[in-house]
């Protein structure tokens, strides 16, 4: 039976999903939430960082796993990293769902402001990614959780410095991806709060018209009052529509 895999956002770690994984393992649904590289127990890479490396990890502990093939679901970052493994590997996926992210390339000032935090890191810390709270939560939640809120304080607190260097230049170096979602022939899931300031319902849209294109088995979930974190912000909704979405893919 396919696992389902799990990648995170950043500048985050793999326990950004334990409540998704609590809920999915309650429904019976092996899932495996995968630390990407500078982040959690991943270590960065040698060599100039790319996407193309955190892929080929995802696929090097499916190896060791023994999992020959898995549904991979990706959030923002994790999503740039499951499209480069469904470019890469494709015969590794049974299923692609992609959580408020983009298929496209960054825009030239969104690269270079990356590369401007990348430089920022070793010297100003973690504080180079605390004011991403108010772009990661939506309206709904930072008027009505400041729990949650304060808790996505915390994470970007703990951010650690090679991760936020390593990903920030790898996120700026990727290239637009469509053409993978044109090309997919698994079963796609798109995901998307509807508060999400960073990645839009234009985004969606196109992603799940192209994941159409080949066999239009792909679909639009919205999870009401999220923003870009679904995940922790509507935890239930988000691992609703993924244990749908696996069951789909292993029917
Ligand atoms: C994320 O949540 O992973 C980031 O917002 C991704 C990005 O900076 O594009």
């Amino acid at each position: 039976m396919y696992p389902l895999v799990l990648l995170h956002g950043f500048p985050f770690d793999s326990s950004m999903w334990d409540e998704v994984v609590d809920l999915l393992g309650e429904e019976g649904i092996p899932t495996i939430a995968l630390d990407a590289p500078g982040f959690g127990f991943s270590e960065v890479p040698e060599g100039e960082p790319c996407l193309e490396d955190a892929a080929d990890a995802v696929v090097a502990t499916l190896d060791d796993l023994g999992i020959d093939r898995a549904v991979l679901a990706g959030l923002s970052m994790g999503g740039y990293i499951a499209l480069a493994t469904a470019q890469r590997h494709s015969s590794r996926l049974a299923g692609l769902a992609l959580l408020d992210t983009k298929a496209s390339a960054d825009p030239e000032a969104a690269r270079e402001n990356r590369l401007r935090i990348a430089a920022e890191a070793p010297g100003a810390g973690s504080a180079v990614v605390a004011d991403m709270v108010e772009k990661l939560l939506g309206e709904t939640t930072r008027e009505l959780d400041p729990d949650l809120v304060a808790r996505h304080r915390e994470m970007l607190a703990a951010a650690p410095v090679p991760g936020i260097v390593w990903a920030q230049r790898a996120m700026a170096a990727r290239p637009d991806r469509m053409h993978v979602l044109e090309d997919l022939t698994v079963p796609g899931l798109v995901v998307r709060g509807t508060e999400d300031a960073l990645a839009t319902q234009e985004d969606a849209e196109a992603m799940v018209h192209a994941m159409q294109a080949h066999d239009g088995d792909a679909e639009l979930v919205l999870i009401p009052a999220a923003g870009h974190m679904t995940a922790t912000e509507d935890p239930e909704g988000t691992a609703e529509a993924l244990a749908a979405f696996w069951r789909r893919c292993v029917g």
